[in-house]
């Protein structure tokens, strides 16, 4: 069978022969690439959008999971930080930065940690996340593993705009650039757009294939062979956020945990974060908009709300447990979104509003793969400044007066 009718084949499987319209007009190597794509593509994704209507109705028990909070942390503090030192001097402890989304909401074409958030003088949000991390360096005297997750679509700005700025004074040799893998958008009937001709429209897969990605792409076995057993897994857009907290990596090593989640106490019951809990016995989050009246206004024995700390994508995972589950594979979130495509007439549209879906695998859903997790309270206005958007919640603006707040000259 020749790759064009393999390719056929595979696409009429899927309901998308539609991906063929233009093939005629292409050159012989552009030919090659779209059977290429269409060969690697999983479509299969596609017809998820049933099956997740289904999984949100179907949470398990939902119980509280009591995280530790700031009172036993500040005593504790010195013992943790020393067990945290400890590791991070025997290179057991590896950072990954999710680079790898496409930012939509800040708007910006450029990969989102390249945005400058200085007032004054430039401070790039990715300059800002390797400044926290060399804290850790100065404190500890020992380089840190730094892997930095992107995708097809800011693979190259990034490594450029690393290279061109130094890597913001971090040891080159102690960073690691990966790509994670892509998944085909599609319109509200689950038929693939096309970017180009002879493209499948795409888009980074969610960030909870992070781990997948770092094994295939080779930089699990580097990380392995300079002996870290946890990562501590982070967003690129909290600019303020505690990177390799030695406090943090000793109280979840300390309490023997699989895994740990820094958390915020919530501002508000209805406030709109992922909250931590049991589901079915094990650790898991619950998104807002999940959570029942019953659970928004539950209580725990101490007379607090029982869920009350909202996740801020800042985890540590120890690596023994993550290869064990390295296979499993975790719930296809289907998010709306805006999908650059070719219309009918062969003409690139950049829709003004959301036109379709794109598939998403999501880090949260990696804790309830694993036996246990420690959620470890944080100070809010210390730790957690996202930039989701240009201005108002979670925006440029917000982060500014936050960074300010913490001495940050910008
Ligand atoms: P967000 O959920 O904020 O998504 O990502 P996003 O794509 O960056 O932004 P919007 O929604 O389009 O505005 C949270 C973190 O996960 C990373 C992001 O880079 C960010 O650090 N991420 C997200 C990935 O690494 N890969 C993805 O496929 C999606």
């Amino acid at each position: 069978m020749t790759s064009y009718q393999q390719a056929y084949q595979k696409l009429e499987r899927f309901g998308q022969l539609h991906v063929l319209k233009y093939y005629e007009q292409l050159t012989d190597r552009k030919k090659e690439e779209l059977l290429a794509q269409i060969m690697a593509t999983d479509f299969s994704v596609l017809s998820s959008k049933k099956q997740q209507g289904n999984q949100a109705a179907q949470r398990g028990v939902i119980e509280p999971l009591a995280a530790m909070e700031l009172d036993e942390i500040r005593r504790r503090q010195e013992e943790f930080t020393q067990i945290g030192l400890d590791a991070i001097r025997a290179c057991k402890v590896g950072a990954v930065l999710l680079a790898g989304g496409m930012g939509t909401r800040l708007g910006s074409d450029d990969p989102k940690g390249m945005y400058d958030i200085g007032l004054t003088r430039p401070v790039y949000i990715f300059e800002r996340i390797i400044r926290n991390t060399l804290d850790v360096v100065e404190r500890s005297g020992a380089w840190i593993p730094f892997f930095i997750m992107t995708s097809d679509k800011n693979h190259q700005a990034t490594t450029t705009f690393f290279a061109e700025h130094d890597y913001f004074g971090y040891n080159r040799e102690y960073i690691f650039f990966f790509q994670q893998e892509m998944a085909p958008a599609s319109d509200y009937d689950g038929k693939v757009y096309m970017e180009e001709k002879g493209k499948i429209s795409t888009s980074p897969n969610g960030n909870g294939g992070w781990f997948v990605s770092m094994e295939k792409s080779g930089v699990g076995d580097k990380m392995r062979s300079l002996g870290v057993e946890w990562l501590n897994v982070f967003a690129v857009d909290n600019v303020l956020q505690r990177i390799a907290d030695p406090c943090f990596v000793g109280a979840v090593i300390a309490e023997n945990r699989a895994s740990g989640s820094k958390v915020v106490r919530k501002a508000a019951p209805d406030e709109k974060v992922g909250v931590m809990c049991l589901e079915d016995g094990r650790p898991s989050i619950v998104e807002y908009y999940e959570l029942t009246e019953e659970l928004m206004n539950a209580r725990n024995e101490k007379g607090q709300p029982a869920y009350n700390f909202g996740a801020i994508l800042n985890y540590l995972f120890r690596v023994k447990d993550l290869e064990e589950i390295v296979n499993n594979s975790l719930p296809l979130h289907v998010v709306e979104k805006k999908i650059p495509h070719l219309d009918e007439n062969g003409i690139l549209i950049r829709p003004e509003e959301p036109n379709g879906f794109k598939y998403e695998q999501l880090v949260l859903d990696m804790i309830h793969e694993l036996e246990s997790c420690l959620p470890y309270e944080v100070v809010r206005e210390k730790e957690f400044a996202p930039i989701k958007n240009r201005t108002g919640i979670d925006s440029v603006e917000s982060a500014r007066k936050l960074l300010e707040g913490n001495g940050v000259t910008l």
